[in-house]
């Protein structure tokens, strides 16, 4: 949701900016912008289009641009306003006193518009972002600090602003509240960013601003203030990420590149929380053994995605017959319902980026209950690390592509060990269903791998069902939440429409809806449900739907039911959903790069959604 870049105290800061923000296009790639503060005043550009369009018009611009000793950028995902240049960021005041970019929704941008234009100031642009710009110029008379505070306190809802005075060149001032915001020092200059990997080119010591919190930098130092004025000490948090995985590589898409780095998340996710086959997260997670005992209630809370990833833990914990209370639900939604529990209860919220809105706002909400909170985040330093009572890393390393694949699979495998040490705990798993399932852990990776080497025969279904007027993703029970991944990966990267269903709702109504240009694809592994699957198949089939089938090796059977067949390997039934994925990856994968989409920025979307 809108990726912002500053420096200060660098020669060559529009490179850095661009840089910046073509690390951070994915959080939003509507239009794009900097301002750069030159010797004789501010330099704006900014475009309707891809970063790279705009790198094109300052470098054709860059005599202009010389000599600038500060500046700030902006990947735009559209909120309030059309796309259009005008919309797009930095926005500057009718008195070219305030150059600002914003990250986040300000909740009563018309009250301070509508106040503003009856005291005769002018609004040029249609965004929530032109009424704390306006605001902060009217009430700017020279003391930044002071200014700073009495804006922050004058806004609802969520912000990460980043700001250039004009009478203060060299100087960039920053706040937040909602909406992320890290902040780096490095060889004389300072920087600040939406999202940590837009810095690791520089330092992976990083500050990451705090809810109420400002930041004041030069290429000397950069301070930290509560939105009352009063200075704040910051320690920085390291972040081991290397920049190189932040790369391309030889692959064409970023999402590709994290499919195949699948396998080795699995690997590592399984090296840090097991020994032999034991699960062992007594380092990990710092939940005292007597509280784990006495839980009584799970809920998982997350969203997209990572939400599918807690319905695969839900029926790995319902496998083993726990008699826990179980709950999963998406953050948007328990926030409203009348559901959060304290006490006796496990909250679980798993956000790949840490930043997503709604899993934030239901956290908080859970923990105000007394819930004992867990989060699993990808992002070391995110606000939900931050804030939660205790993390738990998922183990993917930094996710590019819009769509979500390894951090997934990550999230997946985390789970699947967190419920194992949780019923441990509770007295609740066998000795031979720990070993079976860390056992069924282990051999993943390398049937993930042969997997992958699958690759040109998925690619060929791609081929050929991309002319499909949309798909339905069938299965049952452990099957259900990859039809939804699968699902969404289809409408997300090829936007064609898609739904998932458990196979035997089928017949209560969207079945009707089946003809030869609609295909089916079922999850139909071995095991207990195979043949009430397959039943389902056989329904669609009779509507002259085309089948795809994803079915266990060795079932041969399988192809008479289907017109295609994709072989997986055989796995613990439990643990389908982290095989069973990548088919569906790559087939979605596959059929958007036939039709030509933009994989890894599809349209619409962005990668962390800090709005509600
Ligand atoms: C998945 O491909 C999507 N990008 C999206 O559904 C995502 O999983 C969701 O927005 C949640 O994000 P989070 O894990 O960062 O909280």
């Amino acid at each position: 949701m809108c990726g912002i870049m500053g420096c200060v105290g660098k020669t060559d800061i529009r490179k850095i900016i661009l840089n910046g923000l073509a690390q951070q296009e994915y959080r939003g790639y509507d239009s794009a912008g900097l301002a750069l503060r030159c010797p004789d005043g501010v330099r704006n550009i900014k475009i309707v289009g891809r970063v790279c369009q705009l790198a094109k018009l300052v470098e054709e611009r860059a005599s202009d641009c010389e000599g600038a000793v500060s500046g700030i950028g902006h990947t735009r995902w559209a909120t309030h306003g059309g796309v259009t240049v005008t919309n797009a960021h930095p926005h500057e005041s009718c008195d070219g006193m305030v150059t600002l970019v914003h990250n986040g929704i300000i909740e009563n941008a018309r009250e301070i518009r509508a106040e503003l234009v009856r005291n005769g100031v002018t609004f040029v642009t249609e965004t929530d972002t032109e009424s704390p710009c306006q605001l902060l110029a009217q009430i700017y008379d020279g003391d930044a600090l002071t200014a700073m505070s009495e804006l922050c306190g004058s806004l609802t809802g969520a912000f990460a602003l980043v700001i250039m005075f004009r009478d203060r060149p060299g100087e960039i001032w920053c706040a937040r509240r909602g909406s992320p915001l890290v902040v780096a020092r490095a060889d004389g200059a300072s920087y600040c960013a939406s999202d940590p990997t837009a810095l690791l080119d520089y330092t992976h010591d990083l500050f990451f601003m705090e809810e109420g919190e400002m930041a004041f930098l030069t290429s000397d130092g950069c301070k930290f203030f509560g939105f009352d004025g009063a200075e704040r000490a910051k320690t920085s948090i390291r972040l081991d990420w290397d920049s190189v995985m932040t790369d391309k590589g030889r692959y064409d898409h970023f999402m590709r590149k994290e499919i195949e780095e699948q396998p080795d998340v699995l690997r590592l996710t399984i090296d840090a929380h097991t020994v032999v086959t034991s699960v062992d997260m007594a380092k990990s997670l710092k939940i005292s053994s007597d509280v784990l005992k006495k839980i009584r209630r799970v809920q998982f809370v997350a969203c997209g995605t990572s939400h599918y990833a807690t319905l695969a833990a839900r029926d790995i914990m319902e496998s083993l017959d726990c008699e826990l209370d179980i709950m999963t639900e998406v953050a948007s939604e328990y926030r409203y319902r009348n559901i959060a529990r304290g006490g006796d209860t496990l909250a679980v919220f798993v956000s790949q980026s840490g930043e997503t809105a709604d899993t934030l706002a239901a956290m908080r909400l859970a923990s105000s209950k007394g819930a004992h909170c867990v989060a699993i985040t990808n992002v070391r330093g995110s606000t939900i690390d931050r804030e939660v009572e205790h993390t738990l890393l998922s183990l993917a390393g930094p996710e590019i592509g819009v769509a979500a694949t390894k951090t997934f699979t990550g999230q997946v495998g985390i789970l699947a060990l967190l419920v194992l040490h949780l019923l441990k705990e509770l007295g609740a798993l066998s000795t031979n269903d720990e070993a079976r399932l860390i056992g069924g852990l282990r051999s993943l990776p390398a049937k993930l791998q042969s997997m992958l080497e699958r690759e040109p025969e998925i690619e060929a279904l791609a081929r050929k069902y991309s002319d499909s007027k949309g798909f339905f993703f069938i299965g049952r029970r452990e099957c259900v939440p990859l039809t939804m991944e699968g699902a969404l990966k289809m409408k997300e990267i090829a936007y064609l429409p898609s739904e998932a269903y458990a196979a035997g709702e089928m017949k209560h109504g969207p079945i009707a809806m089946l003809d030869e240009k609609l295909t089916v694809v079922a999850l139909v592994p071995e095991g207990d449900l195979r043949e009430k699957t397959l039943s389902n198949v056989e329904e669609c089939r009779a509507r002259n739907a085309p089948i795809i089938l994803i079915a266990t090796e060795g079932d041969e059977d399988a192809r008479s039911y289907a017109n295609d067949v994709i072989f997986v390997p055989r796995t613990e039934r439990e643990l389908f959903t982290l095989i069973g994925l990548i088919p569906l990856q790559l087939f979605a994968y596959h059929t958007a790069r036939t039709l030509g989409r933009d994989i890894d920025m599809p349209r619409n979307l962005a990668k962390s959604v800090t709005v509600e």
